[in-house]
C-alpha cells in the first residue's frame, strides 16, 4: 500500500483523533494523487531544439495522451487526448487562463483579444466578433484576388527569368498587405515597397517569437531594456506601429463623423469596409490603448498564421504531383478564367479539402497554451490550479491511433461532399482554430483567404522545390516556419488561359433518329 497508507495506520495506532490524522496525511495523499500523471523521462534538453512540439511527440507516443515533463523547477501538462482538450477548452473553460501566452506577448499585444482573460477578453470578444460578419468576409473576397495578383504580378518575373523565389517571405508579405487593409484599411503594400513600418511590424514579430522560445526573460531586468540594442530597436519599432496606428485610428474617427450613420447588424462602409471602421461606428467606448492592443493582435493573427499555412500547403503541393494536378483541373472547372465569388468558393471542394489537410499536417500554431486558474479533473488525474499545460494540436493531427495513414497528405480523407471538418464534427481530434468559447474569430476569414490565394497561384502557375533548394526543415515560433525558406521554382501554365468545359449534352444518335423516323 501507499505511504499515506502506512502512515495512517502507523498514527492511528498511537491513539490520534481522526481529524489531526486527517490534516498530517492530507499533503502525503495529494502529493500521490497529483504524482499519478506519467512523468516524461529522457533528455528534456531536446526539448529546447528548434521544433520543441517534435520531442513532444515522441515522448506522447511513449506516455499517452497526458504527461508531465519537468524543467528544473518548472513542470508542464503535455496534453494530446481529445477528451481531455475538449474538456480544457470548451467544456470546463472558465478553469483555464492563457497562462505564459498572456506574459510572453504582453510587450506588444497587451490586453488584446488573444492574451486577455477574464472580464477584458468578454467585453472585447463580444465588441470584436460582430465586424467578421458575412457581408465583411464576402466584401475580403474581392481583396484577396486583388493581393493574390501583385504577387502574381512578382512570380511573372520570376516565371519569365528562371530565377528561384523563396516564397515563404512572399506569402508572408501577401498576408500582411491582406490583413493590414482588412483591419484597418492601410496599405502596407509590403509586396512592392520595404517602407519603416513594414520593418517594424517585422521586428515587433521577431521579438515576439525569440520571447516564445528564449529561456530567460532579459527583457524584464530594468537595465537590460534600457542599454540592449535589440530591445531599443523593438522599442522604436513599437513607438512607430503604435504612432501608425493611432494616426488610423484618428483618420477613421473622422470618417466616421462624417458620415451618415445607420448602425446595424451587417453595417459595412463600402469606401472603408475594414474591422476598425465597424468598431467605431458601433460605438465601441475603449481606451485607445486596449483599441491599439485589438487591432495589434488582430494584425498578428491573422498575418503568421495565414502565411504559414500557405508556405506548407505549397510545400505539400511539391512533394505531391497527383494532388496538385487535381487541384489545378478543379480551378479550371470551376473558375475558367473569372475571378472568384462567394458561390465559386463553395465549389472550390477540392482547394477546400487541400487547406484543411494541409492545416491537419502543419497546424498553426502547433501548441496551444493554458494556464488552470483551480484544481481540476483531467480524465482521471486531479490537478492543482496554477498548472501550464500545452495543448499538442500537432500530437492530436498526427496521432496514429486517431487516424488512418497519419503522415499521408490526402485531402480526400474528409468527403468532398460532406461537411468540411472541424472540431465539433472531429471531436476534437482536429482543431486548426481551436474550440470552444476561444475558438478563432477569423476562421472563415482566413479559409477565404486561403482557397482564394491557392487558387489563383496554382491556375497560373506550376510550382516545384527549386533544384538546389535547401532541405525544407522545421522550426517554431508561434507558427511552423521552414528553417531556411521555402524556394520554389515557377512556371507558366502552358494551358493558361483556360477556356471554360463544355457541358456534354446527351444529343440522340443519328441511328435513334433513324430508328424513330421509321
Ligand atoms: C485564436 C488559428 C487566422 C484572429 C486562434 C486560435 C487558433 C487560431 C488555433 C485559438 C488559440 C487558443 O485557443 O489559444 C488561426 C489560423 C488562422 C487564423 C490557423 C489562419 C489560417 C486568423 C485571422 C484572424 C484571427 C485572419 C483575424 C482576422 C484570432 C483571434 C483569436 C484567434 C482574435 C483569439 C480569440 C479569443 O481568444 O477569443 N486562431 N487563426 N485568426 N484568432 Fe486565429
Amino acid at each position: 500500500s501507499s505511504f499515506s497508507m502506512k502512515l495512517r495506520i502507523n498514527l492511528s495506532k498511537l491513539g490520534l483523533p481522526s481529524n489531526i490524522l486527517d490534516f498530517v496525511i492530507k499533503p502525503f495523499e495529494d502529493y500521490e494523487k497529483f504524482s499519478q500523471i506519467p512523468e516524461a523521462k529522457g533528455d528534456i534538453a531536446a526539448i529546447q531544439s528548434d521544433a520543441f512540439f517534435l520531442p513532444l511527440y515522441e515522448l506522447y507516443l511513449t506516455y499517452g495522451g497526458i504527461f508531465r515533463l519537468n524543467f528544473g523547477p518548472k513542470s508542464f501538462l503535455i496534453v494530446s487526448d481529445p477528451a481531455i482538450v475538449k474538456h480544457i477548452l470548451k467544456d470546463n473553460s472558465k478553469a483555464y487562463s492563457k497562462g505564459i501566452l498572456a506574459e510572453i506577448l504582453d510587450f506588444v499585444m497587451g490586453k488584446g483579444l488573444i492574451p486577455a482573460d477574464g472580464e477584458i477578453w468578454r467585453v472585447r470578444r463580444r465588441a470584436i466578433v460582430p465586424s467578421l460578419h458575412m457581408k465583411f468576409v464576402t466584401a475580403m473576397i474581392d481583396l484577396f484576388s486583388q493581393a493574390t495578383d501583385r504577387l502574381c504580378k512578382k512570380l511573372d518575373t520570376a516565371a519569365l527569368t528562371g530565377e528561384a523565389v523563396e516564397m515563404e517571405s512572399l506569402f508572408s508579405r501577401l498576408t500582411l498587405d491582406i490583413i493590414g487593409k482588412a483591419v484597418f484599411n492601410y496599405d502596407f503594400d509590403s509586396l512592392t515597397n520595404d517602407t519603416g513600418i513594414i520593418e517594424a511590424v517585422y521586428v515587433v514579430l521577431r521579438e515576439a517569437e525569440t520571447r516564445s522560445t528564449a529561456p530567460i526573460p532579459v527583457w524584464e531586468i530594468p537595465i537590460w531594456k534600457d542599454v540592449s540594442p535589440r530591445l531599443k530597436k523593438v522599442n522604436a519599432a513599437l513607438k512607430l506601429i503604435n504612432k501608425t496606428l493611432d494616426d488610423l485610428i484618428a483618420i477613421c474617427k473622422r470618417l466616421v463623423d462624417e458620415e451618415e450613420l445607420q448602425f446595424h447588424e451587417e453595417y459595412m462602409n463600402e469606401q472603408d469596409p475594414s474591422i476598425l471602421h465597424f468598431l467605431l461606428a458601433s460605438g465601441d467606448d475603449v481606451s485607445s490603448k486596449q483599441l491599439r492592443d485589438d487591432l495589434m493582435t488582430l494584425l498578428i493573427a491573422g498575418h503568421e498564421t495565414s502565411a504559414a499555412v500557405l508556405t506548407w500547403t505549397f510545400y505539400l503541393l511539391s512533394q505531391d504531383p497527383g494532388v496538385m494536378a487535381k487541384l489545378q483541373n478543379e480551378v479550371d472547372t470551376v473558375l475558367g478564367d473569372r475571378i472568384p465569388t462567394i458561390d465559386d468558393l463553395k465549389n472550390l471542394k477540392y482547394a477546400s479539402r487541400v487547406i484543411n489537410e494541409s492545416l491537419r499536417l502543419y497546424p498553426q500554431p502547433p501548441v496551444l497554451i493554458r494556464r488552470s486558474i483551480k484544481e481540476d479533473m483531467l480524465g482521471p488525474y486531479p490537478i492543482k490550479k496554477d498548472e501550464d499545460i500545452f495543448i499538442s494540436v500537432w500530437n492530436l493531427h498526427r496521432s496514429p491511433t486517431l487516424w488512418e495513414d497519419v503522415d499521408k497528405f490526402n485531402p480526400e480523407r474528409w468527403p468532398l461532399d460532406g461537411p468540411g471538418p472541424n472540431e465539433t464534427n472531429q471531436n476534437f481530434r482536429y482543431l486548426p482554430f481551436g474550440g470552444g468559447p476561444r475558438k478563432c474569430i477569423g476562421d472563415m476569414f482566413a479559409s477565404y483567404e486561403n482557397v482564394i490565394a491557392l487558387t489563383t497561384l496554382v491556375r497560373r502557375f506550376d510550382f516545384e522545390l527549386a533544384p538546389d533548394a535547401p532541405p525544407v526543415k522545421m522550426t517554431t515560433g508561434a507558427t511552423i516556419h521552414t528553417t531556411n525558406g521555402l524556394m520554389m521554382r515557377v512556371r507558366h501554365r502552358t494551358t493558361y488561359p483556360i477556356k471554360p468545359t463544355i457541358p456534354v449534352v446527351e444529343t440522340a444518335s443519328p441511328a435513334s433518329i433513324i430508328e424513330a423516323a421509321i
